[in-house]
């Protein structure tokens, strides 16, 4: 059997995310680990909160809390609503674990004595009014890559550049605002990702089915400039995991914690851990090559401002280990959801975020409208008007508005049960001929990971059946041959089992209401068009399902563009 492990960039702890983080890991990692537990593959699907950081403590010192009791309650909060927007993770762990505590010093450990660690005394802004070093998140300035005003001391949010404190351009702290900054000493340890160069360029190479979007982003932190450079790996933090090597404590050290970047793609492993110790599974054979790992194929799903991380960082860390574990085998990256004429922002609170989304319409009107827009060849962008526009055509008046007048019409003409099907004419011969090429095309798309073209795809599959039914119009048969009629009817109600089973990793509430309405638990993978197109035999009883999905009307469409057009406080 087909083992697949399935990754998503792990969302930091600070906040509730807003729909574009959702779209850029979480929800499209989630359509393919959906889609191939349904083609009968096994699935790891992991996703974690990531814990540590100045994310982390900069948000519970806003919300006044102590920062471990914030995390255990922001991991709650966003495990609710992952479960709301049906994201169908095998675990969901937190970065703070045990378990990552320990892996974590584990591979400093083998990384230290590979001598792939150095001890660098290095200049660090320390900030006089707040007593303190400001590192990555706790500093603010201006990106001397590419201009922007609000980069942080870890990263540019818009160039992706990594960045250290000392490089900002008129920089202040991030706790305080003030600008009474200087540069002092303190010990840190780096990783010497350059002396794996070559061998993470060598690795890059040979991934020639990547996305363009993310060999280019690795290739550039690779060879512009200076080529790539070595990277701290500690921090002036209390919070986060303890800089040990291995279990043995390292002198100098002490009272550091491992930088956030360090620990958190490691989180991905534990948290597989988290799940066997939870569960009583085996987590070694989805992660070590020594232990069964090489038959697993293994996918990370991310935002582009994480491909530098995941296609460098990360893997110096797995290699330099010199031990046997799993490295990904294809990374699917995202560009930015914008919103309205600018970004979605969780720093300024501008834009929709995941639990307002929630509250004003169910997960698969989300999941739809986001996946059928994933920024995969550029930047895109949510308005209401696109989303009030294709949630009403593609859902309610394609798929919706399908599934009800074949029911409805049945029950009023043979009742709640599927019709005794004749043989098959010309226009039923024609439309299994367009499915079995579309399905066919469906499952290349969705084997591709190319998110869009599956949901264009899949829109097309539901436009077949509808035109097929518009254009036999069993309500006017009848009165001419029953018997016809029937046969139609019968292929129609099948057509909605097949639609649900299609449909499933995009939306899955929507699909599991066809399915019941269908009275069915029969959600095989149409291999054999003509054969799943039999699987509810004549006299299989169903029910009329409630409207699958109620347009949006203008008033709310204004309402909600009112309601979301400001920042979140
Ligand atoms: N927390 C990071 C973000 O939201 C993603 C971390 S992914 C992992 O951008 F590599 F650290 F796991
Ligand atoms: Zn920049």
């Amino acid at each position: 059997m087909t083992r697949i492990l399935i990754t998503s960039a792990i969302p930091y702890i600070n906040g509730i995310k807003h729909l574009g983080n959702l779209v850029g890991s979480q929800l499209p990692a989630d359509l393919f680990a959906r889609y191939h537990r349904a083609r009968g593959a096994e699935v790891m699907f992991i996703c974690a909160t990531d814990e540590h950081g100045t994310p982390a403590e900069l948000a519970a010192a806003k919300a006044g809390k102590p920062v471990a009791e914030f995390c255990a309650e922001m991991h709650e909060i966003q495990s609710k609503i992952a479960e709301g927007f049906g994201l169908s993770f095998d675990y969901f762990g937190r970065s703070s674990s045990p378990q990552n505590h320990k892996l974590t010093q584990h591979f400093a450990g083998r990384l230290n004595a590979a001598g792939l660690i150095e001890e660098v005394s290095e200049k660090q802004v320390y900030s006089n009014a707040d007593g303190r070093f400001l590192p990555d998140r706790y500093i603010e300035g201006t990106c001397p890559n590419c201009g922007y005003e609000k980069a942080r001391g870890d990263q540019c949010e818009n160039c992706t550049k990594q960045l250290d404190p000392t490089d900002l351009i008129d920089p202040r702290s991030a706790i305080s605002g003030s600008t009474d900054l200087e540069v002092r000493e303190t010990k840190h340890l780096y990783l010497r990702q350059s002396a794996l160069k070559d061998q993470l360029d060598a690795w890059i190479d040979s991934k020639t089915d990547w996305p363009v979007l993310t060999t280019s982003i690795a290739k550039k932190w690779l060879h512009d400039g200076d080529g790539l450079q070595d990277r701290g790996i500690t921090r002036d933090l209390d919070w986060g995991v303890p800089v040990k090597d291995g279990d043995k404590d390292w002198p100098g050290m002490e009272g550091k914690v491992f930088y956030v970047w360090f620990d958190a793609p490691i989180e991905y492993i534990a948290a597989t851990k988290e799940w066997a110790d939870a569960k009583g599974g085996d987590w070694e054979r989805w992660w070590r090559t020594d232990k069964g790992a090489e038959d697993v194929r293994y996918i990370q799903f991310m935002g582009k401002d994480n491909v530098p991380f995941h296609t460098l960082s990360f893997p110096a860390t797995i290699i330099g280990s010199g031990e046997p574990w799993k490295l990904v085998d294809y990374i699917k990256s995202f560009n930015y959801l914008n919103y309205d004429g600018g970004q979605f922002s969780t720093s300024q609170g501008r834009g929709v975020f995941q639990d307002q989304a929630l509250d004003i319409l169910p997960a698969d009107y989300w999941r739809w409208w986001l996946l059928s827009h994933a920024p995969e060849s550029s930047d895109s962008e949510f308005t209401w008007e696109a989303f009030q526009t294709d949630v009403n055509k593609d859902l309610a008046d394609v798929l919706g508005n399908f599934v009800s007048r074949i029911t409805k019409f049945c029950r009023s003409k043979f009742g709640e049960t599927v019709p005794e099907a004749g043989p098959q004419g010309r226009e039923e011969t024609q439309l299994i001929a367009t499915l079995e090429r579309r399905i066919r095309a469906y499952e290349g798309y969705m084997d591709a990971m190319e998110v869009r073209k599956s949901a264009a795809e899949l829109r097309a599959i539901w436009v077949a059946g509808n035109e097929y039914l518009q254009s036999a119009a069993p309500w006017s048969m009848f009165k001419e041959d029953e018997a016809r009629a029937a046969t139609q009817v019968n292929l129609a109600l099948n057509l909605i089992r097949l639609y649900a089973v299609l449909s499933a990793p995009f939306i899955p509430t929507a699909s599991a209401k066809m399915l019941s309405a269908m009275n069915t638990l029969d959600t095989s993978w149409p291999d054999d068009v003509p054969a799943a197109l039999t699987a509810l035999p004549a006299g299989h009883e169903f029910t009329v399902p409630d409207v699958l999905f109620a347009k949006i009307s203008d008033e709310d469409r204004e309402s909600w563009q009112e309601r979301f057009s400001g920042t979140r406080d």
